[in-house]
């Protein structure tokens, strides 16, 4: 396919191809610009130059696939070739947080390092990955250690908003693109390079820009523990937390979105960014309390969780069926996920384990080798004591249920995600317990 030079067309570098690198490098590309994503993972990088991406995420190795034909994408392990050939460099390298909440800048430093002894000539580096405020600053002194002082750059925040399952949608269609600049040069460069997107453009300092990203997950886990906390109330009057939740949601000041009571969030982002937050805002003279208290619902409704299991059937040696591994549907994602936390309680407790998940068995046989993996749904069941669902899969809204019935010891669901309408599984026969409801 000939290669069709877009009018606004930016050369751009993307440092790190995990999710966030490699949908940030295909969505450029899609909008005409010149990309190059690097990393230093040999195996990663020769995956993804034939079209394959190294975790699931919907759409995504199509639109690789795709833009590498158009010769407006490709990848590489040389980040000095990728530097000299681009004017505007991302860095979307991971920022995992460290046990006491701090986060690791050492790939960012890594790639600060790389691209200042590979630069001859102006650069405007961009900082994508979530990072906590006052780290451009830090990126800033470090860039200048390694450049010759005679050679110009900018430095910018452009942080990114996308879920995991949804990550190609949310960047082509995000509900706001929030640019933190220090000078009309940068400001400019990165309105050009999002100018094919039609959405609000919002223009800050850089300080500014990493609380607003710091801030958004921290207030999204809020609003989930804070619907967690309505729905313990919920279990002790005999309300029902999905009509508390609608009733909520009705009000446009309050929204519908991330009212979902259940046994709490999980995922790469939510719970590092809480932590991370809460170090930083101590760091700088600040005891979040209301985040700690965040952190505390969301990790507590596990507990929880296990001991309604625990107060049905006695748990040791039991046979417990589990569906649903990964931290949300429509993922293969684990990492922190509620699962691997219940799965841990129930085998302390004596439990014996058998699992199905659509998509993340790869990823949580890393992590519990020594649980029973099953092919579909009914087998998890088979001679089980209990089910229990802990994420809110498609397919398993659609389970035959009588048949789940007959493969299973006792009759008994714990749902941790309200996939299913209480009054609907006592008529079937089970004894059903999920969350916020009676
Ligand atoms: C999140 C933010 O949504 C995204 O903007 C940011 O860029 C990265 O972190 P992600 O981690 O992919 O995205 O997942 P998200 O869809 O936010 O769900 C996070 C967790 O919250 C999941 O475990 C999900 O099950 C849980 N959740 C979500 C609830 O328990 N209740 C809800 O109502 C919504």
């Amino acid at each position: 396919m000939a290669n069709t030079r877009y009018p606004h067309q930016v050369k751009i570098a993307v440092i790190g191809a995990g999710p966030v690198g490699v949908t940030t490098a295909v969505c450029f590309a899609s909008l005409g610009h010149k990309v190059i994503c690097v990393d230093y993972d040999h195996e990663k990088i020769s995956s993804l130059a034939k079209g394959k991406t190294p975790f699931y995420e919907p759409n995504l190795a199509k639109l690789v696939k795709l833009n590498c034909q158009a010769e407006r994408l490709k990848f590489s392990n040389n980040i000095n070739e990728a530097v000299k050939d681009s004017l505007v460099i991302f860095i979307a390298v991971g920022t995992p947080t460290q046990s006491n909440g701090e986060p690791d800048l050492t790939y960012i430093k890594n790639a600060i390092k790389a691209i200042g002894s590979a630069m001859t000539d102006y650069k405007l580096i961009v900082e994508k990955s979530t990072v906590p405020v006052m780290t451009c600053d830090w990126i800033k002194s470090t860039l200048n250690r390694y450049l010759p002082k005679n050679i110009k750059f900018d430095i910018a925040y452009n942080p990114e908003f996308l879920r995991e399952g949804c990550a190609v949608r949310d960047f082509l269609n995000p509900d706001r693109i929030v640019l933190g600049v220090e000078t009309e040069k940068a400001k400019r460069l990165l309105l050009k390079i999002y100018q094919p997107i039609k959405a609000p453009k919002l223009i800050t300092d850089i300080r500014s820009a990493e609380l607003i990203k710091h801030s958004a997950n921290a207030f999204l886990a809020t609003k989930i523990s804070f619907i967690n906390a309505i729905a313990n109330i919920c279990e002790l009057t005999g309300a029902d937390i999905e009509k508390v939740a609608l009733g909520l949601g009705f009000d446009k000041r309050i929204g519908p979105y991330f009212l979902k009571a259940g046994i709490g969030f999980g995922g790469f982002c939510l719970p590092k960014d809480l932590k991370a937050f809460i170090h930083q805002a101590k760091k700088i003279g600040y005891n979040f309390r209301m985040l700690q208290e965040v952190e505390r619902i969301n990790i507590t409704q596990r507990e929880q969780f296990v001991k309604k299991i625990a107060g049905q059937l006695k748990l040791k040696g039991k046979q417990i069926g589990i569906l649903g591994l990964s931290f949300k549907p429509n993922t293969d994602d684990v990492r922190s996920a509620p699962s691997i936390d219940i799965i841990k309680r129930l085998k302390s407790a004596g439990a014996k384990i058998k699992a199905y998940d659509p998509k993340a068995m790869v990823q949580a046989k890393k992590i519990m080798p020594d649980i029973q993996y099953c092919e579909n749904p009914y087998e998890v069941a088979q001679e089980s004591d209990c089910l229990v669902i802990l994420t809110e899969w498609k397919i398993f809204q659609k389970l035959d249920l009588r048949k789940i019935k007959r493969l299973l010891k006792k009759p008994i669901i714990f749902d941790g995600r309200n996939i299913f309408a209480p009054e609907k599984m006592r008529r079937l026969g089970f004894i059903y317990q999920s969350i916020g409801r009676l």
